[in-house]
């Protein structure tokens, strides 16, 4: 195993996607470089082996994903009580391969900065290009919680008409489980939510399984997924160029150049919590 981080070693991570699994009833994965064969039992359950070893893995399903822990593990899958919301569509916006480590798309996913660059005329456009500045902080359970975020996007969601400021709140859960609350032009008081739960498939190659939780009202769910594959599309390239592959935790390695404050308090709590794999340690 070339990972050596107990909190990622001992935590859940999605490996598959439920439905995908139902149609083959068999599928691999890796997952810190080690091969996973994944089956599906008759009573619905998920059998996960180490492929090497033949060792049965702890696993579970939840949320239409299967997650398995290769160590052993030390806390839950996280609670998402938008899944249980009857007026949502929970839905899987697809599992994306991308060649870089899964922190920088976490890190990628939490930076507004690069909406009207990356997703011009969706989620941004020029000369609206200011990230005005807004809260972040750790909370006791020790998440990163990002608030108050504005910005000004042209087609906000599957269904905008004509373009809104959009309130946004971002929250990062583990150290590859990042999510973001958006506003609901049809709600002022709930957003939408969408979560990535990534795959660290190896240090610079990951998974990204993507769960969309929308208000019914006046969306469907073909939109939704649509929408958010159109959107990946246009980060996954620019995810891929970026170099060095793996996320710099030294805090003079890469001079943040936006107004990323989230990113700078990330990178810090990576540091904190010894994380590594995916990374390039603060020396
Ligand atoms: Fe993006």
């Amino acid at each position: 195993m070339t990972c050596h981080d107990r909190i990622l070693l001992d935590d859940w991570h999605v490996v598959a996607d439920l439905e995908h699994l139902r149609q083959h009833s068999r599928q691999s994965a890796e997952l810190f470089e080690q091969q996973l064969d994944i089956n599906l039992r008759a009573d619905g359950s998920a059998e996960v082996r180490h492929k090497e070893t033949g060792r049965v893995l702890p696993s579970q399903i939840k949320y239409g994903f299967v997650w398995v822990c290769v160590g052993t593990p030390s806390r839950d899958i996280i609670e998402i009580p938008e899944a249980g919301e009857a007026d949502r569509y929970v839905v899987s916006g697809g599992s994306f391969p991308v060649r870089a480590s899964g922190l920088r798309v976490v890190e990628n996913f939490l930076d507004m900065g690069h909406f009207p660059f990356v997703h011009t005329g969706w989620l941004g456009e020029e000369p609206h290009t200011e990230v005005a500045p807004y809260q972040v902080e750790l909370t006791p359970d020790d998440e990163i919680i990002a608030t108050e975020c504005y910005f000004y996007q042209p087609v906000a969601s599957p269904t905008a008409e004509g373009g809104i400021e959009v309130e946004y709140k971002y929250r990062v859960y583990r150290p590859y489980i990042v999510s973001l609350y958006k506003t609901n032009p049809a709600y002022p008081d709930r957003k939408d939510y969408i979560v990535l739960f990534i795959q660290p498939v190896g240090p610079e190659d990951c998974v990204v399984h993507n769960m969309l939780c929308y208000l019914k009202e006046g969306m469907n769910e073909p939109d939704i997924r649509w929408f958010m594959q159109l959107i990946f599309a246009q980060d996954k390239p620019i995810l891929e160029n970026q170099l060095p592959k793996r996320l710099p935790l030294d805090p003079r390695a890469e001079t943040p150049i936006r107004a990323d404050k989230v990113a700078i308090l990330y990178r810090r709590w990576l540091r904190d919590h010894c994380v590594s794999y995916g990374a390039i340690p603060a020396a």
